[in-house]
């Protein structure tokens, strides 16, 4: 199987979305100068190019392409070549009405943006393979083309008729009879059984709260559909290419797609990472996005994108300080990355993202942002043959899983303000801060390779699942759970009892009576901290040690906080100091220990291979203590040798190897 190393070849990639078709043949001529200076080896090329490539159907314009491709060559950049699928060309809504979307009203959604199309539509998949089919006939033997890049974050959901078709079949496929369906949904409740496979629909907008086993069906159903449009570009591309990897991009924490799945599905996992420059921890965000990453990829993986600026789709849209697009670039290598690419190279002057950064942004290559993006090349092809390829170990995991997301986010939960994503968010923000080297995992995944295991929530567990989590603890593994987890099984039945029973059995809960959601902004007093979001109703079986208790509110003097021997359960979500210190309680029972104790707050230590990064995510200087014994130490980027103290400036990193190493 080709693998990313196939592209890489030694090197880091470094470049970005090129979109040349908004612009004038003569600006190519000094995009690729401009490419040279700053080290860009390879560009991603045609993400948004279907009405350029087609201009009517069946139709192809591929001259300029060709130029490009030569051109790019020439002067020794790689190309992603995409394939255009993700934006149709109007042509074919007003040719096909069919291929366009309609929402949950029935509402149709129009061409004039991009991605107006049905996954389920036979018409917009024919036109799809076709043009797919001619690029990796025409491009295959390029000798620019490194990797392929099918569509683009596939995100689109559709309601409409012809969806509804598919997911009876796929519903066919996983139940077999009507009978199963009715069990699985519990139809049973206001008289919503079934009686032929013809009356089922997409969860369309209705009266009142829907199905929710519907609704999470039809969440599986839409990642899978679209899954089913990736294949089938990529088995395109692969016949033509067998040797070249092919990739599409995510969104990370991206609600439409299971993406556990589609990694398995691709040569190359590569995500979108746009962490807010305003915000404090946007480099413990990065890092969350890049230890996702790298657990799907299960190895090195690809920033596809991210800004060298601002973006233009937040409500206010923060440029990037000096250093920080440097520091996160490098952070992302650390944890990883063999790709630290962009959107896009060259900032467009028209269209709808006029007003966000490229590599060379509207104030040109004498502008802050471009000097610092050679900067970032030149430093990049420094770390290449050092890093490329190298591995992250890591010593703990968090257990993520898309169908407990999707389960959970059902009308009719106990509480709307439990928000999954920020709950993971805050538990990896504690192992980040405690400088614990930490992955991601799916439940189901072996997960005897780690230290300690953490759930920060999974509402819905397979028994499978659940047997995983016990046989881990059995095995002689740590786990620390939150609170909303193992309540529903695979078709979101409550398993009854509040939680599990076997996962009650192992947390040495006697009973869960209650769960006592709290409002926005109220906590509960506990034991020497504040918990948030959440509290629970709980007993605790004889022999379990209350780790804390509840100290105010109705739950005074109940357990907040259990566990038995290494199996600990938290009921609420801690504030993060208590939530940080609860973990490395933990972990330090679990022999887990930080990459380099003692660092200052918002400094960051990875090791990748045999090269340690230092990370300085605050806006002011630092001086690091290194642990003398691995010193003195070289600094890679500079050639300096470094022993005892390090100094870093505002977002600063070094990149050190160790003595003897
Ligand atoms: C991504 C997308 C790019 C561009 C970028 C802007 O979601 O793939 O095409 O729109 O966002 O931040
Ligand atoms: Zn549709």
């Amino acid at each position: 199987m080709p693998a990313l190393r196939d592209a890489t070849r030694g090197r880091i990639l470094f470049g970005g979305d090129y979109n040349p078709e908004q612009w004038p043949e003569e600006t190519w001529a000094d995009d690729v100068r401009l490419m040279k200076e700053a080290g860009v080896n390879s560009v991603t090329l045609g993400v948004f190019s279907w009405a350029r490539l087609e201009p009517r159907p069946g139709a192809r314009d591929f001259g300029w392409l060709d130029r490009l491709m030569d051109l790019l060559h020439a002067h020794g950049v790689g190309v992603v070549l995409a394939t255009p699928t993700a934006s149709p060309p109007p042509w074919m809504g007003s040719r096909h009405p069919e291929t366009l979307p309609r929402d949950e009203h029935g509402q149709t959604v129009w061409w004039g943006s991009r991605q107006q199309f049905c996954a389920s539509s036979p018409t917009y998949r024919a036109y799809a393979a076709a043009i797919t089919e001619d690029l990796a006939a025409r491009y295959g033997g390029h000798p620019a083309l490194t990797m392929w890049h099918i569509n683009n974050e596939y995100c689109t959901h559709c309601w409409c008729d012809e969806t509804a078709r598919h997911f009876r079949r796929w519903l066919a496929a996983r139940y077999g009879t009507v009978e199963a369906l009715n069990e699985a949904w519990g139809t049973a409740f206001w008289s919503q059984r079934y009686d032929a496979w013809d009356e089922i629909i997409p969860p369309r907008r209705a009266q009142y709260m829907r199905n929710p086993a519907q609704q999470l069906d039809f969440r599986r159903f839409t990642s899978d559909a679209l899954l089913e449009c990736y294949a089938a570009e990529r088995d395109i591309v692969a016949r033509h290419t067998p040797l070249v990897p092919v990739t599409t991009n995510f969104m990370p924490f991206w609600v439409g797609q299971d993406a556990w799945a589609w990694a398995g599905q691709e040569d190359v996992v590569s995500v979108d990472i746009y962490p807010d420059p305003k915000d404090p921890f946007g480099g413990q965000y990065n890092a969350m996005v890049g230890d996702m990453t790298r657990s799907q990829a299960n190895g090195p993986w690809m920033v596809m994108e991210q800004a060298a600026g601002p973006v233009n789709w937040r409500g206010v849209n923060h440029p990037k300080p000096p250093g920080l697009n440097r520091l996160l670039s490098l952070q992302s290598v650390a944890r990883g990355a063999d790709a630290v690419c962009y959107f896009q190279w060259r900032q467009s002057r028209q269209g709808a993202e006029k007003f966000h950064s490229g590599m060379v942004s509207h104030a040109g290559e004498e502008g802050r942002t471009f000097r610092e993006v050679k900067r970032i090349g030149a430093e990049l092809a420094r770390l290449g043959p050092e890093v490329a390829g190298a591995r992250v170990a890591a010593d703990v995991a968090v257990l993520h899983d898309w169908h407990a997301w999707w389960a959970g986010l059902q009308d009719g939960m106990p509480s709307r303000e439990v928000a999954y994503p920020e709950v993971v968010r805050a538990w990896h923000r504690a192992l980040w801060e405690n400088g614990y080297a930490a992955g991601f995992a799916h439940p189901e995944h072996d997960l005897s390779g780690y230290r300690m295991v953490v759930v920060p929530q999974l509402y819905l567990l397979t028994d499978a699942a659940v047997e995983n989590l016990a046989g881990y603890v059995a095995g002689g593994g740590t786990l620390v759970s939150g609170f909303l987890t193992g309540v529903a099984d695979e078709d979101d039945r409550v398993r009854t009892g509040g939680m599990d029973v076997r996962l009650r059995e192992l947390f040495g809960i006697r009973t869960l009576e209650e769960w006592w959601p709290l409002d926005k902004g109220e906590t509960v007093a506990c034991d020497g901290f504040d918990g948030t979001l959440w509290s629970e109703e709980l007993e605790a079986e004889g022999g379990t040690e209350v780790v804390a208790a509840y100290r105010g509110g109705e739950l005074a003097g109940l357990p907040a906080v259990l566990r038995r021997g290494r199996a600990w359960y938290v009921s609420t979500l801690p504030e993060p100091g208590a939530l940080r210190e609860l973990l490395g309680r933990a972990a330090a029972g679990a022999g887990v220990r930080p990459v380099v104790a003692g660092l200052p707050d918002l400094v960051e230590a990875v090791r990748r291979g045999e090269l340690l990064f230092v990370l300085n995510h605050g806006r002011v200087p630092v001086t690091v203590e290194l642990p003398d014994a691995a010193g003195p130490y070289r600094d890679v980027l500079t050639g300096a040798e470094v022993a005892g103290a390090l100094e870093l400036e505002r977002f600063g990193v070094a990149v050190l190897r160790e003595a003897g190493r």
